[in-house]
Parts: structure tokens; C-alpha cells; sequence
């Protein structure tokens, strides 16, 4: 996957040794786009300061050493010293019909990433908060695969904790094996609200659960019999929703709350012996350095509580450590809500304190925003109760299928629930990964479904309909192969504009991948459809002037869709075969 930045970088890193010698090499060009060219440069205005010179003067002294040769014009010298670059199209054309162009590019330093997404919690409904965590992170998940480095995912559950104790108890009464006990596995809320209103109401039964709670923690054989029974339900849950949502995880990602019970008293002793944790009204805090309340007071972690229980920060404190000391990862990514920014930083500060994180290790949380509902509010139903999840799914299908009668295309049943699955879910999933992750959004079926702007079925539409110009071609019998081969003219400006915007694909899923940030990508595939739509308008392509340009035109067109698969593909979003 040729990236033309990394081109530009390479000529620069020539002609800045040329001009100002060796030490020059690695400088940044900082190569961004122009109003004016393709691309501009404008490393002439840092280093003129660094070198007391005019800008104009050094960008002259770069320009005159940089050879461009069968790649740019020659290149513009404006403003302040900004260096102008425009492909050539011959370059263009070549770097596209040499091939890859759609394909990650070598990997010559992979890394090891974990990420931590989803982490949903048992015997609980997963809300649309956690919608957004699995979506965001699945792409990423994907993203970096894609790139050729390894991914751990872990999905970090909330399977343990004091709710167990009700929970078990409820599970007790109602009979392992009773209905009411296995609609975890379809409808969880309804489990867990009749065992807090008991927890609530009848006090032999909170006594119950606490004693339960203690048997939990203790290791007791039967107590955690019940607890995998339950866990296994929400499992099914959970594996239907994410099948639902066509995501990458599975069982072998679960790294759940659970997972560090061992390993807690440790973490809280090692962190005690290093002088870090102190006793602070019976709980064993850190006071980690920089974290203050409103009135300049020492914000305290708790990693155990008073009652000698540990937390959901103790768990997390393991966690990373593990990542950072056991999985030996360079990145681990947290794709959780913003709410919890206090939470992780304070965990990472005191991970820091411990000594657990290597200077080559980053930890970094992927702050997700809000999903609201019309009123701006958190999105829940109408009486109240949180959104069920499974249903708000199906009825975006439901809803891409009403929209596919629409359609030109006479479905067989059987195609059109597939493409209504696709563009539905594909609709939702786009709709989180098209906003910066951190912002809010407001669910919103029928902006997500809409055909034309931002939206997962603009996209799957372009690429469904170049299957079907390809088709077409077929039909008239075009010679694939000889499309395959094609030389690629780009005589119009609008098939320029198509080229420049194919080849931006590598730098934009490197630069996802650097920064978590998928709506960069949504953005680019968003400009890539426009730029073909644009294309197609301009540029007759099954009656081009002459069977060369036509074919020129099928295989610009064909790897356009090769990029849109790509992309929507590491967005986790598919492209139907026709809609
Ligand atoms: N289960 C938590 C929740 O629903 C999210 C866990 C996120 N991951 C973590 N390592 N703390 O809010």
C-alpha cells in the first residue's frame, strides 16, 4: 500500500541532508494538504529559525536540492516559504496500476496492542454505552491487525463484585435451571431488577446475599458453581450481541474482573511495601501525586476496602500490570466512557509510581462519548428503562429492510434479509465510528439509514454499485483480465482527483491507528465515494471515447471498491454484493 507522504518524506530527507547535512536527514517535512497543490511542505518556516535564516531562502536552498523526478512537478515556492507539490498524473497512474494499492503495507517494526473494549457487565443489560465501546474498539481491533501488528483484546467484564452476593442468591431461589434464571441469557434486566428490589425490600435476604458475598471471595466450591452458571449466561448474551454485531470477539477475549482475584492482596502489599499505599480510615489508599478535590485535598485510590474487599481500581491496577509486565505490550488501549478519565489516570499514575510500566509501554485511554436520545438526554426508552440493546438492533434492520423496497434490485427473501442485516448494522456501527470518539451523538435510526451523506449505506451503495457497473462490463463482454491490466489515463480532472484520493488510504490507516481515531478513516471513505460519484458523473465509463479509456475507467473504478471494502472492512462494515 503505497502511502505518498512516505514518498515525499523519503525525496525531503535527501535533499534537507543535501542542503544542510546529515543531521538533517530524519526532519520532519511536515508534508500537509494544500488549498493550492496536492500537498505542501512546510519544514522551510521551523528550520529557518533554527538556522537565522529568511524561510523563503531555506525553502529555496530545499527546493533546489529536491529531485522530484517522476514524481512531482516542479515544485512552487508561496507565502512565507510553504514548498507546493503536485503529482504528476504519470506518477500517479503508475503508482496505482502497480498494484496493493488497497493492501496494508509491510510491517517492518510490529507492535503487540492490547485493548480493552466492551466489558460489558453480568447479568446486566448491555446499554448503548457499550455499544459504542465495541464498536470503536472492534475497529481498532481490526485497524491494527489489519496493519500487520498483534493484537490482545480484552474484554474486561464486570464479573465480579458485591452484586454477586443478591445475584446468587436470587439464582438460588428462583432455581438454577428455571426460566427466570436463563433469560439472562436473552433479557438480563429483568433478572437483576427482581433480585435488587428483594435486596431492597426484605432484609433476610440482603443478609442472605452478604453472607454470600463473603462465601464468593472465600473460594467457597458451591457459591462459585453458581457464580459460572451465571456468568455463562450473560456469556450467551453477550456472544449474541456480538454476533449480532458482527465483532471480532470471542470467549478466548474474556479477561473479566475475575480474572485478578489472585493477584490483588499482592498488588495491595506490593504497593504497601514500596511506600506508596497508606491506611486512610481503614482502607488501603494511594495518594497519587497531582490528584486533588475542590478544596486542594489528597484524592485518595482505594485499593482495599475497610471491610478488606477490593474495588474495581484494585482490579484495574492488576490489569495493567498484567499488560505491562506479563502480556509485555507497547500499547494498551482502555475504549471506555469519558466518566472514567479520572479513574485511569489515577491508575496509570500509581501503575507509573509502582515502577510496572516500561518507558517503551503506553497506556491510553480512548475516551467514548455519550449516546443520547432526541431530547439530548442519555438514550433510553420512553418509560424510562434503559434501551435493550438486542432490540434496537433489530429494528435497525428492520428498518433497512423497509428501505431496500426502495431499491431497484428485485431481492430474493433470503438477500434481502442479509443486506438488511448489513446495511442496518452497518448503519449503527458507522453512525459510532463516524464522530470523534470522544464527542456525543444522538441515536438517530433514520439519519443513520439515509442514503445519501455520512452514513454506511452511502458508502455500501457506491461500492454496490461499482459491483454492478463491473457486472455490467461483464455483460458486455469486456475482458476482465484485460481490465485488470489496464493502463490508467487520468486525462480529467475528475479522475485525477479520484487517484489522489484512492492513494490517501495508507496514511490515513496509519494515522487511525496512531491516534484511535476511526472517524478519520469514515471521513476519508465519506470524501473517496464523493470523489467517485463525481467521477461517474463527469467521466462516461461503459461508453468511454475508446475501449482503452473505458477499461482505464472499469479498473479505476474497480479499485475504488477495493479501498471501500478495505476500509469499511477494518471498520468492521461490509459492502453487499448489491443493494
Ligand atoms: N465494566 C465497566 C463498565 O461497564 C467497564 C470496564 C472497562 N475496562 C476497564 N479495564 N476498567 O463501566
Amino acid at each position: 500500500m503505497p502511502s505518498l507522504t512516505s514518498v515525499l518524506t523519503d525525496r525531503f530527507a535527501a535533499a534537507l541532508t543535501q542542503a544542510f547535512g546529515e543531521d538533517f536527514a530524519r526532519r520532519d517535512p511536515v508534508i500537509r494538504s494544500s488549498q493550492f497543490a496536492d500537498f505542501q511542505a512546510n519544514v522551510a518556516l521551523p528550520l529557518a529559525k533554527e538556522l537565522k535564516s529568511k524561510p523563503r531562502d531555506i525553502a529555496a536552498q530545499i527546493v533546489d536540492n529536491l529531485d522530484l523526478d517522476g514524481v512531482c512537478e516542479t515544485p512552487e515556492i508561496s507565502g512565507p516559504g510553504f514548498i507546493n507539490l503536485t503529482f504528476t498524473p504519470e506518477f500517479l497512474a503508475s503508482t496505482l496500476t502497480a498494484g496493493g494499492v488497497a493492501a496494508a503495507p509491510e510491517n517492518t517494526e510490529p507492535q503487540t496492542i492490547a485493548i480493552d473494549y466492551s466489558a460489558p457487565n453480568v447479568a446486566k443489560e448491555m446499554h448503548v454505552g457499550h455499544l459504542r465501546t465495541t464498536v470503536v474498539g472492534d475497529a481498532l481491533a481490526r485497524t491494527h491487525e489489519f496493519l500487520g501488528n498483534t493484537v490482545i483484546r480484552q474484554n474486561h467484564i464486570g464479573d465480579w463484585g458485591t452484586p454477586f452476593g443478591m445475584l446468587i442468591e436470587h439464582l438460588l431461589d428462583v432455581g438454577v435451571d428455571s426460566d427466570e434464571a436463563s433469560e439472562v441469557s436473552e433479557n438480563p434486566n429483568a433478572f437483576y431488577q427482581a433480585a435488587r428490589a428483594k435486596f431492597d425490600s426484605d432484609e433476610a435476604f440482603a443478609t442472605r446475599s452478604r453472607a454470600r458475598v463473603v462465601k464468593l471471595q472465600g473460594g467457597d466450591e458451591e457459591t462459585l458453581d453458581l457464580w459460572t452458571t451465571l456468568v455463562g449466561y450473560s456469556r450467551e448474551y453477550f456472544n449474541r450481541i456480538y454476533s449480532l454485531l458482527d465483532v471480532t470477539l470471542t470467549d478466548d477475549d474474556l479477561a473479566g474482573e475475575s480474572t485478578y482475584n489472585d493477584v490483588l492482596a499482592e498488588v495491595c502489599d506490593e504497593l504497601e511495601s514500596k511506600g506508596l499505599a497508606t491506611i486512610s480510615d481503614g482502607a488501603l489508599c494511594v495518594f497519587p501525586d497531582g490528584f486533588t478535590g475542590r478544596e486542594g485535598e489528597p484524592l485518595p485510590l482505594i485499593i482495599r476496602k475497610s471491610d478488606g474487599g477490593y474495588g474495581y481500581a484494585t482490579t484495574d491496577l492488576a490489569a495493567v500490570r498484567n499488560r505491562a509486565v506479563n502480556l509485555g505490550v507497547n500499547r494498551a488501549l482502555y475504549v471506555v466512557g469519558t466518566p472514567q478519565a479520572m479513574h485511569f489516570d489515577m491508575v496509570f499514575t500509581v501503575a507509573r509510581a509502582a515502577g510496572w510500566l516500561p518507558e517503551t509501554f503506553s497506556p491510553e485511554h480512548v475516551k467514548i462519548g455519550n449516546v443520547l436520545g432526541s431530547d439530548g438526554k442519555i438514550l433510553r426508552t420512553r418509560s424510562g428503562a434503559p434501551l435493550r440493546l438486542a432490540e434496537l438492533l433489530e429494528e435497525a434492520v428492520t428498518r433497512a429492510k423497509a428501505t431496500l423496497s426502495e431499491s431497484s434490485v428485485d431481492f430474493e427473501p433470503a438477500e434481502a434479509d442479509e443486506v438488511a442485516r448489513i446495511v442496518g448494522i452497518g448503519a449503527v456501527k458507522y453512525a459510532d465510528l463516524s464522530v470523534a470518539h470522544d464527542t456525543s451523538y444522538t441515536f438517530d435510526l433514520d439519519r443513520m439509514l439515509a442514503p445519501i451523506g455520512n452514513t454506511a449505506p452511502y458508502l455500501q451503495y457506491a461500492g454496490a454499485r461499482i459491483r454492478s457497473i463491473g457486472r455490467k462490463a461483464e455483460a458486455e463482454g469486456v475482458d476482465a483480465s484485460q481490465v485488470a491490466n489496464a493502463a490508467i489515463s487520468l486525462g480529467e480532472s475528475a479522475e485525477r482527483e479520484l487517484a489522489l484520493s484512492i492513494l490517501g488510504f495508507a496514511d490515513v490507516v496509519a494515522e487511525v491507528a496512531a491516534g484511535s481515531t476511526p472517524h478519520r478513516l469514515c471521513t476519508y471513505l465519506f470524501d473517496l465515494a464523493q470523489a467517485f460519484t463525481s467521477f461517474y458523473e463527469q467521466c462516461p465509463v461503459l461508453i468511454a471515447e475508446t475501449p482503452e479509456l473505458r477499461d482505464s475507467r472499469l479498473r479505476l473504478s474497480a479499485i475504488v471498491l477495493e479501498v471501500l471494502q478495505a476500509g469499511l472492512g477494518v471498520l468492521g462494515i461490509r459492502v453487499p454484493e448489491r443493494m
